[in-house]
């Protein structure tokens, strides 16, 4: 796929993602074991990696979804948070997992985290795809990540330039407007 405007080149494969996700999936597998887990996806950037992910689960889980919206710009954080989308299901005394498409400031994770807690739940953590550990504004970490990444845009399988490239099937390095 090409966009004239747009210049972007491959950074993890359709096949590490694969490899991963299973590999993240086995994780949680072993981890929530007889738990009663409920997976909480942030929309709309890890809507394609909560698609595999929970495909490879083997253990019962159920799904929902908040969406959270924090980028004024194209590729820069505007550092306010806000729930676009509130949950459905009652987290009251569950084991909560949010899965993420990426970590950068940590914002937007720690304004989930503080949310959901206001809810109870017997335990909250966090699985994310990918993790730039040294964009962090505040100190915040995932308890599963995928892959560690250097402070560059990314977009596809799910995350997005301007809303576009979403149903990319690797992940890619924007790498400036041609
Ligand atoms: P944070 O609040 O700065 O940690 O940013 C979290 C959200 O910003 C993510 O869930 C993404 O939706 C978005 N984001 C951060 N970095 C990127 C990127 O490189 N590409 C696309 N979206 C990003
Ligand atoms: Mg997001």
């Amino acid at each position: 796929m090409s966009d004239p405007a747009v210049n972007f080149r491959e950074l993890i494969s359709q096949e590490q993602l694969q490899a991963k996700t299973r590999e993240l999936a086995a994780a949680v597998d072993r981890d929530y074991h007889g738990k009663d887990l409920v997976l909480i996806c942030n929309l709309k950037g890890a809507f394609i990696f909560l698609a595999d992910f929970c495909r490879e689960l083997t253990i019962e889980h159920e799904i929902d979804f908040i969406a959270t919206s924090s980028y004024r710009g194209m590729t820069s954080s505007s550092g306010i948070v806000r729930i676009v989308k509130d949950l459905k299901t009652n987290i009251h005394n569950r084991d909560v997992l949010i899965v993420e498409d990426i970590i950068d400031s940590g914002l937007t994770l720690d304004y989930v985290i503080k949310y959901l807690n206001l809810h109870h739940p017997a335990s909250v953590k966090v699985v994310t795809l990918l993790d730039k550990k040294e964009t962090r504004m505040i100190q915040i970490d995932a308890d599963y990540v995928g892959f560690d990444i250097p402070d560059k845009f990314v977009l596809g399988y799910g995350l997005d330039f301007a809303e576009k490239y979403r149903n990319l099937n690797y992940i890619a390095e924007y790498v400036g407007e041609v």
